[in-house]
C-alpha cells in the first residue's frame, strides 16, 4: 500500500517509516523535511499535497505543536498553538483525506497520555489531545468508502526523555518501535474509530 506519513522526519515519525516501510511504500512528509512539504494547519496546503501524491492508501500524522506553560499567565495566543497546530493541523488532514484516500483506506492520528493523565504545564496538552480523540471518534462514524481513522495515543517516548522527562516523572516511558507499532495495528488492522493507547 501507499502509505503517506506527515511527520516522517520526527522521533516517532522515523520510527513508524521503518516499522510501515517494512511491507508498504512510504511517502515521507515533513514540514521542511521529507519526500514532499507542508504546513497542516494550512488546509489548501493540505489539499495540494494530497494532489501532488495521487492515491494513497493511507496518511498517517506524527506532527502538531503544543503549548506547555503554567496556567496562571497563558495567553489565547498560546493556547491556540495546540489548537491550530496539534487539534486543526490533524483535523485538516482527516478533513482532506477523506477525499482523496483509496476505499477501505486509513487515517491515523496521534494525540497523546497527557489527555488522560494531566500534568503541571499541560492544559493545553490535554484540551488538544482529547479533542483530538473526540474527532477521531465521530468521524469514525461518518467516514464513506469503509474509510477507517484511529488514534495513537504514547506516554512519553523513551527517545525524548532528554526534552520532555522533566514533565514526566513518575511515567513509564516507552521505547519510540513499541509506539510505531500501534501506527500499524492502526493501518493494517480492521478497527476504527479506536484510541491505541501505547504506555
Ligand atoms: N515524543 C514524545 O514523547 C511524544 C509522546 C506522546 C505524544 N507525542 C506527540 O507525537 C507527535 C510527534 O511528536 P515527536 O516527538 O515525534 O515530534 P518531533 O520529533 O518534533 O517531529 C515532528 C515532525 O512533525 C513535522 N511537523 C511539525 N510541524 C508540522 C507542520 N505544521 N506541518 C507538517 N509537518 C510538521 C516535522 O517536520 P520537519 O522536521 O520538517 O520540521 C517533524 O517531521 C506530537 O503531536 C506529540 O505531541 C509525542
Amino acid at each position: 500500500m501507499n502509505i503517506i506519513v506527515i511527520g516522517a522526519s520526527g522521533t516517532i515519525g522515523r520510527a513508524v517509516v521503518e516499522e510501515l516501510g517494512a511491507r508498504h511504500d512510504i511517502i515521507e512528509v515533513g514540514r521542511t523535511s521529507g519526500k514532499h512539504q507542508v504546513d497542516i494547519t494550512d488546509i489548501a496546503g493540505v489539499r495540494n499535497l494530497f494532489e501532488r501524491v495521487g492515491k494513497a492508501d493511507g496518511v498517517v500524522v506524527t506532527a502538531g505543536d503544543l503549548h506547555f506553560g503554567p496556567l496562571s499567565d497563558m495567553t489565547p495566543a498560546q493556547f491556540g498553538i495546540g489548537l491550530q497546530h496539534k487539534l486543526m493541523g490533524q483535523v485538516n488532514v482527516a478533513l482532506a483525506a477523506q477525499h482523496y484516500l483509496n476505499e477501505g483506506g486509513s487515517i491515523t492520528l496521534t494525540s497523546g497520555i497527557v489527555g488522560d493523565e494531566p500534568i503541571r504545564f499541560g492544559v493545553n496538552a490535554t484540551t488538544v489531545n482529547a479533542a483530538v480523540e473526540g474527532f477521531a471518534r465521530a468521524a469514525a462514524l461518518e467516514l464513506p468508502r469503509g474509510l477507517r481513522i484511529n488514534v495513537v495515543n504514547p506516554s512519553v517516548l523513551k527517545e525524548s526523555m532528554d526534552a520532555y522527562g522533566p514533565y514526566f516523572h513518575g511515567f513509564e516511558p516507552v521505547p519510540a518501535r513499541r509506539v510505531a507499532l500501534a501506527y500499524v495495528k492502526s493501518v493494517d488492522g480492521l478497527q476504527t474509530g479506536k484510541v491505541i493507547r501505547v504506555w
